[in-house]
């Protein structure tokens, strides 16, 4: 059976439409030196900042945006321990002690996301709910299975079942109950709240360039040089190159609907365990569906990828209206553990967190957690499993892939003739790559006729970037970088404009 659906481009999240806001620039922040900055007012850079600043420190958070306007505000918003089948990808690679670890890290960020959010009195519509892990066929039931046997050898107290809550038959499932749903905005901006007064600072629409080490260091920022002892790098994908981290965290992007349907609605938080991803929940009287990732900058960037969702709503619910769609992005590291800690070997000054693998709301809260005692120079039970400069040997043959790709995109894309050499036949709402004598551009015409050109160059590192139909945004397939059509940066690691042409 085949449904009518829509296909039309990202817009603001569900999370972030209802909290729409200007920029907050805060008070000056040049002038004090403090204790902590923190790059980045997503949930791991503010739990960071607040758990830093509850340490006794005076913090400033410097965020390009708008606080929780990145991937934070742009998720489905499940905070849970059980993750999809990421347990027994962990097991796999590192064994039993790391995915022990990965697990209880995970469900005390579950604990203390509901911990912040009660002590912080923050209204985020916070409710426990049972996470499942579902086998769409039989097939897809030997991953189930061994997501389980992951979970109980973590020591997490998951059962296998038959009944989830959704309106089609499953092939069966492993649950986790007591996680947590709640709305990412209102969550982080009340932590945000927390964090700002008493000599700290949120300040936004500051975007940070560089950091110099040094006693104090100085972060170099679009509104100028602050002083700070310590810094915390949680832009995402982290900012600085010398960490060597764009060759071990590779961006994927995803997609989601909200959709308002007749009947009843999911209560759980459920994911399927096959390749073909969808994870679901509701929200008031909303369906949320999301999946459909690949990495940011493929050529599949497409609006098509709604209208699949879509599709799958209509078919296992009778849907009155598509209310929302967007789409964000998340690095994966290179061996399946986020990167939490020093920047480089031994630093004590600069710090990163990153590679929360689309499962950011329990890792960037770990992540805190861990920061606000190597922050304060005390050792974490959980810091070596996830220090940015471990080496895993197992993992050495995926780094060599992901990097091989890197390279093969940065040649291919090179060698690719542009689409045409003339900008009047580019049509109205799409883009196209145009050669002219200096080499390729990338033009939009948008519906109203004006031209949008851009240099194709990614300023971080020079990849040619690709467009993305789905969001109308020029993509780097190397690192994840986005810029709009008249080449303003949207996420980093590049931190400069493209050339306007
Ligand atoms: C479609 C989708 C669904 C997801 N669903 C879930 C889910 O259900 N559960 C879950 O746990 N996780 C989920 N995730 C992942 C989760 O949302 C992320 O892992 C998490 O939000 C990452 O937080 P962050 O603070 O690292 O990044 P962000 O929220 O992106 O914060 C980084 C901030 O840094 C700012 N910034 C960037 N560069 C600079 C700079 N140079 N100077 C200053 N500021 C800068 C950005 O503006 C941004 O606000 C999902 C991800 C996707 C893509
Ligand atoms: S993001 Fe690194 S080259 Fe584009």
């Amino acid at each position: 059976m085949s449904f009518p659906v829509t296909t039309v481009t990202a817009r603001e999240s569900l999370w972030l439409e209802a909290e729409n806001r200007e920029v907050r620039p805060g008070r000056s922040v040049l002038d004090a030196v403090f204790d902590v900055a923190v790059l980045g007012g997503g949930i791991a850079g503010i739990t960071t900042a607040l758990l830093a600043r509850r340490d006794g420190a005076r913090v400033v958070v410097v965020e390009a945006g708008r606080v929780a306007g990145g991937v934070s505000g742009a998720n489905t918003a499940k905070v849970t321990a059980l993750q999809s089948t990421v347990l027994s990808a962990i097991r796999a690679r590192h064994g039993d002690e790391a995915t022990g670890v990965y697990a209880q890290a995970s469900l005390a960020a579950v604990e203390q996301v509901a911990a912040l959010a009660g002590e912080e009195g923050i209204d985020c519509d916070l409710a426990r709910r049972p996470a499942f892990t579902y086998a769409a066929e039989e097939s897809e039931l030997p991953a189930v299975s061994a997501e389980h046997a992951a979970a109980r050898a973590a020591g997490l107290p998951t059962v296998l079942t038959e009944d989830v809550d959704l309106p089609y038959p499953v092939a069966g499932a492993v649950r986790l109950d007591d996680q947590l749903e709640f709305h990412p905005v209102r969550y982080v901006r009340g932590l945000a709240g927390a964090v700002d007064g008493d000599g700290s600072v949120v300040a936004e629409g500051i975007r940070a360039l560089a950091v110099e080490n040094g006693s104090p260091c100085r972060v170099r920022t679009t509104g100028g040089t602050i002083s700070a002892r310590q810094v915390v790098v949680a832009t995402h994908y982290p900012l600085l190159d010398r960490g060597l981290f764009f060759a071990r965290l590779e961006p994927e992007r995803s997609y989601a609907i909200a959709a308002r349907v007749r009947g009843a609605l999911p209560q759980g938080l459920s994911i399927s365990a096959g390749s073909t991803t969808r994870s679901l929940r509701s929200y008031g009287d909303l369906l949320i569906v999301g999946g459909e990732g690949h990495q940011t900058g493929a050529r599949e960037a497409t609006a098509e990828r709604f209208a699949r969702l879509e599709t799958f709503a209509r078919r296992h619910w009778d849907v009155e209206a598509i209310t929302h769609r967007w789409s964000a992005q998340d690095p994966a590291s290179y061996d399946q553990l986020p990167v939490v800690g020093p920047y480089v070997p031994r630093s004590s000054r600069v710090f990163v967190a990153s590679g929360f693998m689309k499962w950011g709301l329990t890792g960037g809260t770990m992540a805190a957690m861990i920061l606000r005692d190597l922050l304060g120079g005390r050792g974490h039970p959980w810091a070596s499993t996830f220090s940015p400069n471990r080496l895993s040997l197992r993992s050495a043959p995926k780094l060599a892939r992901m990097n091989a790709q890197v390279g093969a995109d940065f040649v291919g894309d090179r060698l690719r003739p542009p689409d045409t050499a003339d900008v009047s036949s580019v049509p109205a709402g799409e883009a196209r790559v145009v050669g002219d004598g200096r080499g390729k551009k990338g033009v939009f015409r948008d519906e109203e006729g004006t031209v949008h050109a851009v240099s194709l160059r990614c300023t971080h590192m020079g990849c040619l970037l690709r467009f993305n139909a789905a969001e109308r945004s020029w993509d780097c397939p190397c690192h994840g970088s986005r810029f709009d059509v008249d080449g303003a940066v949207l996420e980093g690691p590049a931190v400069k404009p493209l050339e306007r042409r």
